[in-house]
């Protein structure tokens, strides 16, 4: 394992670089302990890469940026223990529109580029302890046959194929960082309502027919924004709110 140290950056923490790990969200996990605010666990490659209802997360070597960050706070202020991801997928575009890739994102916390996915965050631990592991997986340098393993119903995208041209992952990763404090300072110091009105201007579900699938009943419905706390709000045919913390979403077919 290689520390660089970060001589600036709101949180002061190092990276920790390791040649291939299982799954930096679980080595951040199991070494909480000895983690510091803002410390950055990234994997050159990971062999059991996980997201969200623990699907595996393709993470060829060096191609895929695959990071987890130490988020500790006592307490947590406000909602930002619910809309980390949230935040961090803004980040996310926020970062990708510095690089000309067009990017929108999707509740939970996905960031599209022309309907095609491109990052995803998985955000585990345990808030009320004061400590979060803030997972995200960004596809650089990630190639169309890199993709061909996976479930063509889910598309996915990198930075290289959208811009055809290879990326300095070590270079994204540190431009993405800095985009991750600037976007957590603001929302600590400031308050969520700039994240709420950026989220609306960037929402690839706005207007949308969706179902949200939470592993019980399915709902389907007229997506209606997201609450300030973080839960996806829909619209049933009744005419009857529903909001989840959590879930899957698919667009309805018309
Ligand atoms: C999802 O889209 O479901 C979330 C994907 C999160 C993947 C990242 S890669 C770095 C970190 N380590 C993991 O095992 N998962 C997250």
């Amino acid at each position: 394992m290689q520390r660089i140290l970060k001589d600036k950056g709101l949180w002061n923490g190092d990276i920790l670089v390791f040649e291939s790990l299982h799954s930096t969200n679980k080595w951040a996990l199991e070494n909480m302990a000895s983690l510091a605010h803002g410390d950055v666990i990234r994997a050159i490659r990971q062999t059991a890469g996980h997201g969200r209802f623990d699907r595996k997360w393709l993470s060829p070597d060096d191609r895929c940026l695959t990071i987890s960050i130490a988020i500790k706070r006592e307490p947590f202020a406000g909602t930002m223990a619910t809309i980390l991801g949230q935040l961090s997928a803004l980040a996310i575009r926020a970062s990708l529109d510095k690089q000309q890739i067009a990017a929108l994102v999707k509740w939970p916390n996905d960031v599209l580029v022309n309907g095609k996915k491109i990052a995803g965050i998985l955000v585990e631990g345990d808030s009320l302890a004061g400590w979060m592991v803030l997972g995200i997986g960004l596809n650089i340098n990630t190639t169309i046959s890199d993709f061909s393993q996976l479930d063509p119903m889910q598309p996915v995208t990198s930075m290289a194929i959208e811009r055809e041209c290879a990326f300095d992952v070590g270079r994204v990763c540190v431009d993405l960082l800095a985009e991750l404090e600037r976007t957590f300072d603001a929302t600590e110091k400031g308050g969520a309502n700039h994240l709420f009105d950026n989220w609306k201007l960037h929402d690839a579900l706005t207007g949308k027919q969706i179902t949200v699938n939470t592993g019980t009943a399915p709902v389907k419905g007229t997506y209606a924004g997201m609450t300030e706390d973080g839960r996806i709000r829909v619209i049933d045919t009744f005419g009857e709110e529903h909001q989840f913390w959590s879930g899957d979403v698919s667009l309805n077919s018309i």
